[in-house]
């Protein structure tokens, strides 16, 4: 594993500077995960560092940047299409420069798609290649040729890059790059590549950084956190990281995500347990409910094994909530696999379920397995999965009516004169009452709307 310091470009920011008259602007939309959202804010921060500005709107900038997702194909149609309508935009400023950039951008046919069918497309880059941005630009911009980077296995660790929080309380603390375990369905590993993880005192001193400037709630990022720390050379794992940074006095909250359940152990629930500042929340995803399915999606746990995790972390705090990630219509998934899912959804008693529908990835393993059961029975089943979420929110939410919390204000609320805010538990209250976002606020629950909790200031 190899890690280089960030360096900033003076070339470039010469060139910005000598290219643009007045300080250009750069619009950044980045899709799906938090991973990306932070990446997004890596590629403002490398931009903003030679000279750019932030654009509030696509139609004010001279640099548009799509950092995609490629996790379903949904995703990826959605980017063809928004790429697609930024060429009335091109026409109408010949200046404007677009750049593709993120887990698309990994996959040689999506950079030939764009090679070919989208001649506007000025620069394309992959996950790995934020900080070579500045270069590209440069080299757009001198050699105005349209610069396409092909994916490269490039996989060093950029310590040190600027990066633009979209956020001044919430923020997201990346502790590794890459997955290892492929899931059968995935494509990140083909993506994002091998598993890497930063070193602590990196993390520590961003976390520092974090709390020193006032953050609240901060969310450390992984494929799979569970397993930070292999093939480092110091003696750590993410249960010791997560004890080594809740020691860091101060008024916040961490959180962390994904899980993966093969690697969550009881030691896992014991440092959360024992902790001062981790969020009272855990998201687990299980993908299904049926043993046959989660062996065919290579997933190394079994429902029982995963359920004993989530009992114990039950009996260990009783406060705690659960989210999970559901893939519906995996290959040869029956209706059999499917009331697995839905009784294992019974018991655990899900406060948030991100429910998919299962898209083929081309060079996943999946892909190539037989799949008969039809679109509309799928659909069918998510409408199931959706009903009884709803059943057991109510419930969830029910249980928390007449509670006092503390909650971390967001911004303002669904109604008019309310804010929203976010319990250590990851639920969300409405509360009438004027906090500023990024306090702390006391609220009493008072009732329940759907998924949505609301309050007043206790
Ligand atoms: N189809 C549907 N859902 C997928 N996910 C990952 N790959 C696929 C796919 N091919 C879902 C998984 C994962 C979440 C981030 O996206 O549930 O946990
Ligand atoms: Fe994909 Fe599985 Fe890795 Fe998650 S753990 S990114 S689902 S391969």
């Amino acid at each position: 594993m190899s890690f280089i310091q960030f360096q900033r470009n003076e070339e470039a920011a010469r060139v910005i500077a000598s290219y643009y008259e007045t300080p250009p602007l750069l619009f950044v939309h980045s899709y799906g995960c938090q991973q990306n959202v932070n990446d997004g804010e890596k590629i403002k921060g490398v931009l903003t560092d030679i000279g750019f500005g932030l654009a509030a709107r696509p139609e004010d900038a001279d640099l548009i940047v799509f950092n995609t997702c490629a996790v379903r194909e949904h995703a990826e149609q959605r980017v063809f299409g928004n790429v697609g309508a930024l060429k009335g935009l091109k026409e109408a400023n010949p200046k404007l420069l677009i750049a593709v950039s993120g887990c698309m951008a990994q996959q040689k046919d999506v950079v030939e798609k764009f090679r070919r069918h989208y001649p506007f497309v000025d620069i394309v880059f992959g996950v790995n290649g934020i900080d070579t941005f500045p270069a590209l630009l440069c080299e757009k911009l001198a050699a105005k040729k349209r610069v396409l980077r092909m994916p490269s296995k490039r996989e060093e660790i950029v310590e040190d890059m600027p990066l633009r929080r979209d956020s001044a309380f919430r923020a997201w603390l990346p502790i590794m790059y890459g997955c290892d375990n492929f899931c059968s369905y995935c494509i990140v590993p083909y993506v994002r590549g091998r598993e890497r993880s930063r070193k602590s005192v990196n993390i520590l001193r961003e976390f520092h950084e974090l709390v020193d400037a006032g953050y609240r709630d901060i969310t450390l990022l992984g494929q799979n956190v569970n397993s930070y720390g292999k093939g480092l050379a110091e003696d750590i794992d993410f249960a010791r990281l997560l004890r080594t940074l809740d020691a860091v006095p101060g008024d916040y909250r961490i959180r962390f995500m994904t899980s993966h359940p093969k690697d969550a152990t009881p030691a896992l629930i014991d440092a959360i347990a024992e902790s001062e500042h981790i969020s009272r929340h855990l998201h687990l995803p299980v993908q299904s409910g049926s043993n046959r399915i989660l062996k065919e999606m290579n997933r190394h746990y079994t429902a029982e094994e995963y359920l004993a995790l989530i009992d114990y972390a039950k009996r260990r705090m009783p406060e705690m909530t659960y989210s999970s990630d559901i893939i519906v219509g995996f290959p040869g998934e029956t209706e059999e696999d499917f009331c697995a899912t839905e009784a294992l959804i019974r018991r655990v008693e899900y406060m948030q379920l991100f429910t998919f529908i299962y898209s083929k990835r081309t060079g996943t393993r999946a892909a190539e397995m037989p799949d008969p059961t039809p679109h509309k029975e799928k659909t069918q089943r998510i409408a199931r999965v959706l009903a009884l979420q709803e059943q057991v929110v109510a419930k969830l939410g029910g249980a928390m009516v007449g509670k006092t919390v503390r909650a971390l204000v967001e911004g303002a609320g669904r109604e008019e004169g309310t804010r929203t805010a976010r319990l250590d538990n990851n639920m969300t209250v409405d509360f009438t009452g004027d906090i500023p976002e990024g306090r702390f606020a006391d609220v009493r629950v008072t009732g329940v709307r759907g998924a949505q909790l609301l309050g007043r200031l206790a």
